[in-house]
Order: structure tokens, then sequence, then C-alpha cells
């Protein structure tokens, strides 16, 4: 990036709990997160990317994210972790729920099985967590909840139907968790990325046709990176968005026209 971060003074000892945390966009939430001098929890299946990341933050200076290795299909497993984070960090008062995965399957190859597994992994613990973190909020008066969603829930991609189908799920998740909220002072928003070059997307899928498709269809031509999508994040989680909330934020250099 070609500028620093802003500095959010609510940020600072904030407890963040991000799913998926280890690598990708989630691991520059952990990383920005923690520079913002905020008590940061992240659960991810990749342990070793995940002790990695806390060893490099705390290198730098920035308060040492907790790390626990947690798969967040098993949802009591789960639950369970998010109740240890808590009573070592105190209760969470930002949530990040992150963790997703955009494997491709044309249709005919759906089974029942792998439908379920996918929900799980791309939506039912994105509930569930803000399930668990949500009466602590609610006591306290305030709280944010971030879902991840993306663009492909309102562009026409091939492969990718149950990931689709789960992003616009969250979506109607983002719109009912903040109207039952709400009152309560907690805030729930919803992030749209559009193509953000993590490292698996750039391994995976970054071909020159793909992106100069990329480039077309973006209004500004620049390749997004993890940390614009950190810079909305930060900016939903902290008190200088406080009147903010039910809506969807898109971060795609000016793709997708809602
Ligand atoms: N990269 C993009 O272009 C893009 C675009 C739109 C939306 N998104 C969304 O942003 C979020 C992060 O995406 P990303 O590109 O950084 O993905 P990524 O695959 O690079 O990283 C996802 C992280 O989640 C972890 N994870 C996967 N399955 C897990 C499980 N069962 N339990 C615990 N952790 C698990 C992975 O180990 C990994 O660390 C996702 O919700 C994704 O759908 C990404």
């Amino acid at each position: 990036m070609t500028s620093e971060y802003a500095t959010y003074p609510s940020l600072r000892d904030t407890v963040v709990l991000i799913s998926g945390g280890a690598s990708g966009i989630g691991a520059e939430f952990v990383a920005q997160f923690a520079a913002q001098g905020a008590r940061v929890g992240f659960v991810d299946v990749a342990v070793d990317a995940g002790e990695k990341l806390v060893a490099a933050v705390a290198e730098r200076g920035h308060p040492r994210p907790l790390f626990r290795e947690c798969d967040i299909r098993d949802l009591d497993a789960y639950r369970r972790v998010i109740g240890e984070i808590a009573d070592e960090l105190g209760d969470v008062q930002v949530l990040v729920n992150n963790a997703g995965s955009d494997t491709r399957h044309p249709v005919g190859d759906i089974e029942p099985s792998y439908w379920d597994e996918r929900m799980r992994v791309n939506l039912d613990h994105q509930f569930f967590a803000a399930q668990a973190v949500a009466p602590a909020m609610r006591a306290a008066g305030r709280g944010s909840i971030i879902n991840m969603g993306s663009i492909s829930a309102h562009v026409d991609l091939l492969d990718l139907t149950v990931y689709m189908t789960a992003k616009a799920g969250i979506e109607g998740l983002t719109r009912s968790l903040s109207r039952e909220f709400g009152p309560d002072g907690v805030r729930v928003n919803c992030v749209l990325p559009g193509w953000i070059m993590t490292p698996r997307q750039v391994e995976n899928w970054l071909t020159p046709e793909a992106d100069a498709h990329r480039t077309a269809a973006q209004a500004v031509p620049q390749r997004l990176e993890p940390a614009d999508v950190a810079r909305l994040v930060l900016w939903l989680a902290a008190d200088d968005s406080r009147s903010c909330t039910g809506q969807h934020w898109v971060v795609d250099g000016g793709w997708m026209h809602s």
C-alpha cells in the first residue's frame, strides 16, 4: 500500500474475534486490528500459518494475538472456542465472520452432503458465532459484527452455486440480525469484496485472461489487496461508523452496480 492506515482510538484495547484469520484477507484483519492496539483472537484450521502470524504481529511490537485451532464447520467446537477466547481476552466486542471457501463445482456434481458441508463452511458459522457473542454485546450496549459476503452474490459466475447461495444468505442474515440487535446498540454489517488478490487467488485463478476481464469490469483498474478490505472493516468496527448498520458495503473497484 502507498499510504498509512487511519488510527481509530475506539479500537484500542477492543476485543476482536476473527474466523479464518491465519491467511488471506483474515490475516490482514488480524495484523491491522492488532496494529490499532486491539486484543485479537482468531481461529483457523491452518496451524502453521496461524502461529507464524502471531509471531510476526508480536515482532512488530503490537499486542500478541491469541490463536486457537478450530474448524468452524464443527459448531459445538467453535462455540466452545469462542467461550475460551472470551475467558482469556474479555467479552468479544467486534466479531469478523471471515472464514469461507470458494471451491468450484459443476451443478450436476453437487450431492446433498457436499451442499451441507459448503453451507457449513460459508454460512452457518456466521450465524452461530453472532449468536454466541451477542448476549455480552447486548448487555454492554455496544458491539460490531461484520459478515464477509461477496459481490459474487450479485454477478453471474459459473460453478460457484453453493458459495453464491451462501453469500446471498449472509446479506439476509445481516439485515435480520441488525434489526434484532440494534435496539441494544449492536451493529451488524456485511462487506462484499470484489476480487481480492490473496496468495490463494493469485496461485489458483490469476491468469492473464482473468486479469484482463477484471481490469475491464472494474471502474478503477488497480488490483485490490487484502488491505483495501481491512481499511473498510476497521472503520465498520470503530465508533466512527456508529450509526451504520444493516447495510452491505462494497469494496470491488467499481465492478458491481447495485
Ligand atoms: N479473495 C477474494 O477475492 C474474495 C472475494 C469475495 C469474498 N471473499 C471472502 O472473504 C473471506 C476471506 O477470503 P480469502 O480470500 O481470504 O480466503 P482464503 O482461502 O485465502 O482464506 C480463508 C481462511 O479461512 C480458513 N478456513 C477455511 N476453512 C476453514 C474452516 N473450516 N475452519 C476454520 N478456518 C477455515 C483458511 O484456512 C484460511 O486461512 C471469505 O469469506 C471469502 O468468501 C474473498
